[in-house]
């Protein structure tokens, strides 16, 4: 049993599984008329327990790489680590500007980090 595999994953499940779930829970809050307050309020919980996740996917991803003997560069996992490093760089463009953008632009953004999440499995499994 590998215990950084099992933390690498629950963190990866944790982070992806909480951006579908906000895709489909925040159009259903805003059309319920939730104050705005109340959805920043979520959006800022959201966060913390997703950058927490993110936090322990990387940190553990580069364990795995070490303990397996990887090479960060030119292979599946180099790839892997890039689409990582443009979706934490959009998710964070995201957190920082989420204010001034209009919820449209919010909800697309979100979208293509969920893609590159999508994304980072299917890479994932090929390695
Ligand atoms: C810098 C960031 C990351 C690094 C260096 C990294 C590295 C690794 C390594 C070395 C493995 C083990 C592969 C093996 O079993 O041979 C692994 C497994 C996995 N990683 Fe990551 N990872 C990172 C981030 C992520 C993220 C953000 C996701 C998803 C959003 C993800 C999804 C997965 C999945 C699903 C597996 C299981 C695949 C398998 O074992 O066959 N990883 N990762």
């Amino acid at each position: 049993m590998n215990v950084v595999l099992w933390i690498h994953l629950l963190a990866v499940a944790v982070w992806t599984g909480g951006l579908i779930t906000l895709a489909a829970l925040v159009p259903a809050i805003r059309k319920a008329g939730a104050d705005i307050e109340v959805i920043r309020a979520a959006a800022r919980q959201f966060g913390r327990l997703s950058w927490t996740a993110m936090g322990l996917a990387v940190v553990t991803g580069l364990m795995l790489a070490n303990d397996f003997g990887y090479s960060l560069s030119g292979s599946a996992i180099g790839t892997k680590v890039r689409v990582v490093g443009a979706m934490i760089a959009l998710a964070g463009f995201h957190q920082f500007t989420a204010k001034k953008t209009p919820p449209a632009i919010r909800g697309a953004i979100q979208g293509v980090v969920l893609v590159l999440a999508v994304l980072t499995f299917w890479l994932a499994a090929t390695i």
